[in-house]
């Protein structure tokens, strides 16, 4: 026996050997399915809900982390405190200020799109957060949205192309992207509680498609409810959206987290689909508890209901899978990188950003560029010269590393000339959900402005709007259609003693401008963020050549636009209920199809340089469904300057059985090309693009037929026309 001990103790060892490298690393749901086995109840519960005002707890005893979230969309917002909403004064928390999604989308280039989501993303890694809270992409349906800044536009194509890298490129630190705000939050007014009634058509083809393709395609590892209802349910918990369209037919295995406070009920964020609640307005601390957040919905009562049996531990244990798979994703996952911030790499591309979001939308006798080497007196005049832009607007606002206002990106650029400031209104400090009056009396700054303008060569105008509340904030919607503190009727002042004039817009949201036909030229300028100077000096200078294209109409007046066509019950709602009555008729949609001429086109934008589009072609005549349609077109530039322009796709359907927009983009390129140069370009779509959502089947119908396939550079400049036939 014992000769044969060495002999069965090799085989016991062989066999050990044998059987470990049988068995494959855990996969990440096995993990998950261990560590659920040992989580007590109470640990569960904890997880789905905040234990700070931007974070929720892990499980100590078993060494899984904290998750840390962070707004916001266009860079990583500044230290709050742990349990209310007032900073906590870092002093190494100052970060790149990214230029407003607005801009991103105004680029129509979804390359930038991934650099953006790169470099945020390596940002919040850095400051060691686990969730982005962003980006958002509510559809643009309103000028009067205070958010709109934060969103893409009015187009859900443009905005389903934008959104996806941005999300690769946050989720590639092993950060969480956090699509938002899912869905129908169009408004500010009201936002916590209206309850908007929209058709089953307009939900799938205007304001669904970017959160869809975000998901399905971009992977975005959360997603954020919305404040509002839906039909009657709060969006954060509710059945339609969260369980059947977001987690069943777009198979989400990610977390759903609330907006701040906008939980308002245990049984409904239990069974219909919310799986984070956050920012509750609890009753703070009572004598009953020893901790606000465990009057959460998700907190105590939910605990309760669990241990009853009213609710089965199957749900609790659905949503903790999720957190779970989110940690794994992210602060569990040991192969993440370390990010960065502040980096030089991250400030030239906030620039890039900026330079090519930058919409020239007037440029009468070539008033810009404006020579940077001509010796001549500028005068600079505005408020929004000089004014920061990077704080304000709500949860977006960032504590920036630096900011370039215009004024000094245009007094480095412009060394030749002499430069004259005058601020010319004052609109106060930005405050949120309140309006803190401008200590200038508004005539002596009129007085001198009109002073300084008499006497400059040109005037360059920095006006629009600010970060204050009812002006590109969030809280509150716009009170007017028009540019706020005078400043039409200073324009008009202006214009009288100096009619070389420019004027370079600041805002996130389209402006009625009477004053249009007095002015030469007018520039839209995004809330750029920290190289907002920079990039405005780099186009008036010409070193950069504008590209950018509007991402939104901007209508001559309010009615004009299609959510203010139909009533108070159409917007704002009447405080309980909104009806969109405006269906899928949003921005040009609505312009084209009632033919009601804009003061700007959707896709318009200027260069310093001239593009034909020709010879457009397309792949075939007849195309079945799923097939691609591929169409060529020659695209010349035919100016003194290398450029870029977008070649936009808009298609439409002639005789259809359903109402239909008369042209709705499907498809787009941008493409560089120097002075003289011209390029074949192809730009793709697939047939099944086409489909109308059909109510009666609760799907999409692509109805076989003749389509018109309209090419050009603006939604109101087409250059050829191409009919094709599904059959
Ligand atoms: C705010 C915003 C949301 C933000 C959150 C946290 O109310 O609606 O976008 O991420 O609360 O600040």
């Amino acid at each position: 026996m014992n000769r044969l001990l060495p002999i069965i103790s090799l085989l016991l060892i062989l066999l050990a050997i044998e059987s470990k490298a049988q068995v494959s690393p855990e996969s990440i749901d096995e993990k998950i399915e261990n560590i659920l086995s040992q989580l007590t109840l109470k640990e569960k519960v904890a997880m789905c809900h905040a234990q700070s005002k931007f974070s929720t707890p892990g499980v100590p005893r078993l060494g899984i982390p904290e998750i840390w979230m962070s707004d916001g969309p266009h860079g990583v917002r500044g230290e709050i405190n742990w349990d209310n909403w007032g900073y906590a004064d870092w002093t190494n928390d100052s970060i790149t200020a990214f230029p407003a999604l607005t801009c991103l989308a105004a680029t129509f280039n979804p390359k930038l799109s991934y650099d953006y989501g790169v470099a945020i993303g390596e940002e919040a890694r850095y400051r060691k957060k686990d969730v982005l809270l962003g980006p958002g992409v509510n559809i643009y349906r309103t000028p009067l949205n205070g958010r709109n800044f934060e969103y893409m536009g009015e187009d859900p194509h443009l905005a389903s192309i934008m959104v996806v890298p941005y999300i690769h490129g946050v989720q590639e630190n092993g950060v969480a992207a956090c699509v938002k705000h899912y869905v129908l939050n169009n408004q500010e007014l009201w936002r916590d509680h209206i309850n908007v009634e929209v058709s089953d058509r307009a939900l799938y083809e205007i304001y669904l498609p970017a959160f869809k393709v975000a998901i399905e395609e971009g992977k975005a590892w959360s997603i954020m409810g919305a404040y509002n209802q839906f039909r009657g349910q709060y969006c954060c918990h509710n059945e339609v959206l969260l369980n059947n369209i977001l987690k069943e037919d777009w198979a989400f295995d990610g977390v759903v987290i609330t907006d701040w406070g906008a939980a308002h009920d245990t049984k409904e964020s239990a069974l219909y689909g919310l799986d984070m609640e956050m920012g509750t307005g609890t009753d703070g601390l009572t004598l009953s508890t020893k901790n606000a957040y465990d009057n959460y919905y998700l907190a105590n009562p939910f605990l309760e209901m669990l241990q009853s049996g009213e609710v089965p531990i199957s749900v609790v244990d659905d949503k903790v899978r999720r957190i779970l798979r989110l940690m794994f994703r992210t602060n569990m996952n040991p192969n993440r990188s370390f990010g960065r911030m502040n980096n030089v790499e991250h400030q030239e591309v906030a620039r890039e950003i900026a330079q090519e979001g930058i919409v020239l939308l007037k440029n009468d006798n070539s008033f810009f560029p404006i020579d940077p080497n001509k010796k001549m007196t500028i005068a600079v005049i505005g408020e929004n010269a000089t004014r920061s832009m990077t704080i304000g607007g709500g949860s977006s606002e960032l504590k920036a590393k630096y900011e370039i206002a215009p004024l000094e990106g245009i007094q480095k650029r412009f060394k030749n000339a002499n430069i004259v400031h005058s601020m010319g209104y004052a609109s106060g400090p930005p405050a949120y959900a309140r309006v803190i009056p401008s200590p200038y009396d508004a005539d002596s700054l009129k007085r001198a402005a009109i002073e300084v303008a008499s006497k400059a060569d040109l005037v360059l105008f920095f006006g629009g709007l600010n970060k204050n509340h009812h002006q590109d904030c969030e809280g509150g919607d716009r009170l007017q259609y028009a540019l706020p503190f005078g400043q039409n009727e200073l324009i008009d002042e202006l214009v009288k003693v100096n009619n070389n004039f420019g004027v370079v817009l600041i805002s996130g949201n389209a402006v009625a401008m009477p004053w249009l036909p007095k002015v030469n030229g007018v520039m839209q300028g995004w809330f750029l963020g920290n190289e907002t100077g920079h990039a405005i000096a780099d186009i008036i200078s010409g070193d950069v050549n504008p590209s950018g294209k509007l991402p939104f109409t901007f209508p001559v007046k309010l009615e004009d636009n299609s959510a203010h066509h139909f009533g108070e019950i159409s917007y704002p709602g009447d405080s309980i209920k909104q009806i969109y009555k405006d269906d899928i008729f949003v921005g040009y949609r609505w312009h084209d199809t009632k033919k009601i001429k804009p003061l700007f086109a959707f896709g318009h934008g200027l260069s310093y340089s001239s593009f034909n589009i020709s010879n457009a072609t397309s792949s075939k005549k007849t195309y079945t469904p799923g097939e691609e349609i591929t169409l060529t077109c020659k695209v010349a530039n035919t100016g003194s300057k290398d450029g870029m322009e977008v070649v936009q796709i808009y298609v439409g359907k002639p005789n259809s059985k359903v109402e239909r927009a008369l042209k709705e983009l499907k498809a787009f390129k941008k493409v560089n090309l120097k002075k003289g140069e011209n390029q074949t370009v192809q730009v793709s779509f697939n047939a099944d693009d086409l489909a109308f959502y059909d109510e009666s089947i609760s799907d999409w119908n692509l109805e076989k037929g003749t389509y018109l396939i309209s090419i050009g550079n603006a939604s109101d400049n087409i250059v050829s026309e191409i009919e094709i036939s599904i059959k």
